[in-house]
């Protein structure tokens, strides 16, 4: 900033005392000098070695601030139009939600399934491009407790508007309990709606394209849903994750959330609430 306060200064006077000093006075037209070979090289020289010292402290700068990578503590995967985020460590898996521990330096891996997509969260620093066929990585290291609001920052899309999620950083004891129970298994009602949810879960096509660990195993076509319910919102934070919206939303993807990619199944009331049921037993 001194420098090129420095610069802006000298310019300024300058331009200042020229127009001032070689005003019109009369019709004659001033004397015309052209040709300085020690001004040409002193305003060559002095821009080139500026630019190379600002660039070189650049390089330090980024080299300082992108610690070098080790297995990645989250993996993020940019989809049309919802966030995969895995933990590879703990093998859980979820969401449109990223939990972070507070204080402590976090690697994520971020990737694109189809096309380009970009991750943001303003409050935890710069934005990151999810691109397919190579990852990029990004270290966040989150102050304090709080919950942020992410979106894809890289149009992607019909829904590239909805393709939002959050960033809930806990204290390091709170995260870990959040993981832990992020990593086990789908939970097993025995309520009967939910026993019947299951079941329709199975022989309808959602097990297709959603896996429920413990349950069926799925390519993460759409988001995994072990533990849904602990989520706070649904479809890219489209809606508020209650029983109501689920319902809505399981009943007309394509008027919550226009050109998703998830399928009207015409599902009929008594499957809806089976359904509506089973994942608000997943918790
Ligand atoms: Cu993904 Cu915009």
């Amino acid at each position: 900033m001194w420098i090129c306060g420095f610069i802006l200064a000298v310019v300024t006077l300058a331009l200042a005392y020229i127009l001032i000093r070689f005003r019109r006075r009369d019709d004659g037209e001033p004397a015309q000098g052209t040709g300085n070979k020690t001004l040409e090289v002193v305003w060559t020289a002095v821009p080139i070695a500026l630019v190379t010292t600002l660039f070189v402290l650049s390089v330090i700068t980024a080299r300082a601030v992108d610690r070098p990578l080790r297995a990645p503590d989250i993996v993020v995967v940019g989809h049309q139009w919802w966030w995969e985020v895995r933990y590879p460590a703990s093998g859980a898996v979820t969401a449109n939600e990223v939990h972070l521990p507070a204080g402590r330096d976090t690697l994520l891996q971020i990737d694109a399934a189809d096309v380009v997509h970009d991750f943001w969260v303003p409050e935890l620093g710069r934005k990151i491009d999810a691109v397919p066929g190579r990852h990029n990585y990004i270290w966040i290291t989150a102050g304090r407790q709080a919950t942020y609001r992410g979106a894809c920052a890289e149009f992607c899309g019909p829904e590239h508007a909805w393709m939002r999620f959050r960033a809930v950083i806990d204290s390091p004891e709170v995260f870990d309990a959040w993981l832990a129970a992020e990593a086990a298994p789908a939970p097993q009602s025995a309520a009967a709606d939910a026993v019947a949810g299951r079941t329709r879960f199975s022989q309808l096509t959602c097990a297709n394209c959603h896996a429920v660990r413990g349950v069926n195993q799925q390519e993460p076509y759409a988001p995994d849903l072990t533990h849904v319910a602990s989520r706070r919102m649904l479809a890219g934070e489209r809606l508020e994750n209650t029983s109501a919206n689920l319902r809505e939303w399981l009943h007309e993807p394509n008027l919550i959330k226009p050109n998703c990619l998830m399928p009207n199944l015409n599902l009929s009331d008594q499957d809806l609430s089976a359904l509506t049921a089973y994942l608000e037993s997943l918790r």
